[in-house]
């Protein structure tokens, strides 16, 4: 419960106690209090000393000597000398803060307290200035707001780590490299950065990018690692990993919609010939578009159960030739543009057995 005349200042104390979860009472002097305090015990009584009518001090004293109220926790908020530590101690109180605090220390000094542990903490008192208290939270607002990009940051990798990790062990039934994910996430950004730069910065296109083929899944071992061409009906099972892996993903958020469409329609063909919805030219998703290239690119320069690896310089006049056809004119423009960038990712990213790359 907070006790303090100034509404502002007690705004100010809820939205501290709100930011962790904690439920919160009011009220703006001891008569209030009273009343409140008999309908509902609080769990701690965070009091200002200086209040018209009866003041934090004596207040606290009638609290202590009451049988009903005395195992409160009280905090005393000073902004003046009238309460020294003895003053509040005599009186029974918990804690002493002296204005201006951090909120964080009140947040400390109030948890320690409604635990049963006692806490009299005092700070030198520094020049007195008007917006002390304020400075005071938005210096603590910028450290939890530092604290709280940190987690994010720990939880985006934790994504980031699971997400590349299923991809990897789907692929090692695949094709057996483990790589080609990471290859073609690297190429389709790097892709991306020259033909649609919102959505080389877009998270859920990345992880798009990284799980294209999760709807692998579901097919069989015999097609997926069938050491030949495929017949029409084993071409039309595969065929499904697209729809497959949409569906399998649809209710993870972090993959945005943008993420999921790279999914459903990377073997889109800009002339309309792919699949599963033989969409056609901008009406297939950019990032479908743009990741095409960068599996095919992936693909041509990779060994296969059936045939060799493509030489990185055939692989590319081969994009070139599907331009307007297989794949958006824009896209081949970028990958023309790129071409120095995306061998260094795939020299980066080889593996010891080496790939041809000339
Ligand atoms: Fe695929």
């Amino acid at each position: 419960m907070l006790v303090d005349d100034d509404a502002g200042f007690r705004a100010l104390l809820r939205t501290t106690f709100e930011a962790v979860d904690v439920e919160v009472d009011e009220a703006a002097d001891a008569e209030a209090a009273e009343r409140r305090i008999a309908a509902a015990r609080p769990d701690a009584i965070v009091l200002d000393v200086s209040m018209p009518g009866l003041d934090g001090v004596s207040f606290c004293a009638r609290l202590k000597s009451s049988r009903a109220t005395r195992d409160i926790p009280v905090v005393l908020l000073t902004g003046s000398d009238r309460a020294s530590e003895a003053t509040a101690q005599e009186v029974g109180a918990d804690a002493l803060l002296l204005k201006p605090f951090s909120p964080l220390e009140l947040l400390a000094v109030v948890e320690r307290v409604a635990a049963g542990l006692h806490a009299l903490p005092f700070r030198a008192r520094g020049k007195e200035q008007p917006d002390a208290q304020l400075l005071l939270y938005a210096r603590d607002l910028r450290h939890l707001l530092e604290l709280e990009r940190g987690q994010r940051r720990l939880l985006q990798n934790a994504y980031h780590e699971t997400v590349t990790a299923l991809a990897g062990a789907l692929e090692s039934k695949d094709h057996g490299t483990g790589q080609h994910s990471q290859r073609v996430h690297h190429y389709a950004l790097e892709l991306a950065r020259g033909v649609a730069p919102q959505a080389a910065e877009d998270e859920g296109v990345a992880y798009g990018f990284v799980l294209h083929d999760v709807g692998k899944i579901g097919i069989p071992d015999r097609i997926l690692q069938k050491p030949g061409p495929l017949t029409d009906p084993e071409r039309r099972l595969m065929e499904t990993h697209t729809v497959l892996g949409e569906q399998l993903l649809r209710g993870v958020s972090f993959l945005r919609g943008t993420g999921l469409e790279v999914v459903r329609s990377h073997h889109e063909r800009w002339d309309g010939g792919g699949y599963p919805d033989g969409r056609e030219g901008t009406d297939i998703p950019v990032a479908a578009r743009v990741f095409a290239v960068a599996d095919a690119l992936d693909a041509m320069t990779s060994d296969r159960p059936y045939r060799r690896a493509m030489s990185w310089a055939a692989a590319g006049r081969e994009v070139v030739k599907q331009s307007g056809k297989q794949f958006d004119p824009a896209v081949v423009d970028a990958f023309r543009s790129r071409e120095r960038s995306l061998r260094r990712i795939r020299r980066d990213l080889a593996t010891p057995t080496a790939y041809p790359v000339a």
